[in-house]
């Protein structure tokens, strides 16, 4: 299975595809994560990305393609992959098509999760993030036991650079103009799963349950 969920910032992307790959081991790949792991690295690569990503802009489309055509060409990518935050434009949609056609291979479903902006500034304001496994919570929605520790490994939880009101509004604009023109691209091809991305994270799993079950 080659899956694409895709979304607004703070839709739920990261959410809903931990919750994928944990039920039915698929393989996730998030440019967001892979591009912030190069950030703490401090490589060439992250510091470019910082840049861009500190603004809430797109880091170029020919360095965030290279990254993902590393990633689902290593082995463990062989039978199948969600990709989380990939693509964000046309051009990147179309180099992927392009990649994947010459092994005979395509994306299977695009599941885009709607959600208003309103909704999405008080996700992503009240997003915590733990410093050492990933895992995600929401002071509101979906708080730690242990206030500022994470459930699962009690490491420390973070707020990312990006999440600032004024950034994330600009996340949304270039969303819009940028990124939600894919979902045309993909209906067109009869592949766009559309779930309403307000209910609760279950409410929305299973949702992408019900799609998927379809698609097997
Ligand atoms: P990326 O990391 O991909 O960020 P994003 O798309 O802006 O999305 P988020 O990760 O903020 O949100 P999410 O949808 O994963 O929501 P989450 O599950 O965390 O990209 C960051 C930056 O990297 C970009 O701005 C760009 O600069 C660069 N970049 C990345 N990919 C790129 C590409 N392909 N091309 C160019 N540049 C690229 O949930 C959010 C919060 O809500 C959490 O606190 C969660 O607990 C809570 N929540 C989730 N679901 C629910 C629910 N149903 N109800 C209530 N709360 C919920
Ligand atoms: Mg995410």
């Amino acid at each position: 299975m080659r899956l694409i969920i895709f979304g607004p910032p703070g839709a739920g992307k990261g959410t809903q595809a931990s919750r994928i790959s944990s039920r039915h081991g698929l393989l996730h790949i998030s440019t967001g994560d892979m591009l912030r792991a190069a950030v703490r690295e401090g490589t060439q690569l992250g510091r470019l990305a910082k840049s861009y990503m500190d603004k809430g802009e797109l880091v170029p489309d020919d360095v965030v393609f290279g990254i993902i055509k590393d990633r689902i060409t290593k082995a463990d990518s062989k039978d199948g992959f969600m990709l989380d935050g990939f693509p964000r434009t046309i051009p990147q949609a179309k180099a992927l098509d392009r990649m994947l056609g010459e092994e005979g291979l395509k994306i299977g479903a695009v599941i885009s999760i709607e959600v208003d902006d309103e909704e999405v500034v008080k996700r992503i304001s009240g997003r915590r993030v733990c410093e050492k496994c990933g895992a995600m919570y929401h002071i509101i929605f979906d708080p730690p036991k242990n206030s500022g520790y994470c459930d699962k490994c009690d490491g420390k939880l973070y707020q990312r650079d990006d999440d600032s009101e004024d950034v994330v509004r600009n996340r949304l604009r270039v969303y819009r103009k940028q990124t939600e023109p894919l979902k045309e691209y993909y209906e067109k091809t009869g592949i766009l799963k559309v779930v309403r991305g307000t209910g609760t994270v279950e409410e929305v799993f299973s949702e992408i349950e019900r799609i998927l079950e379809k698609l097997n």
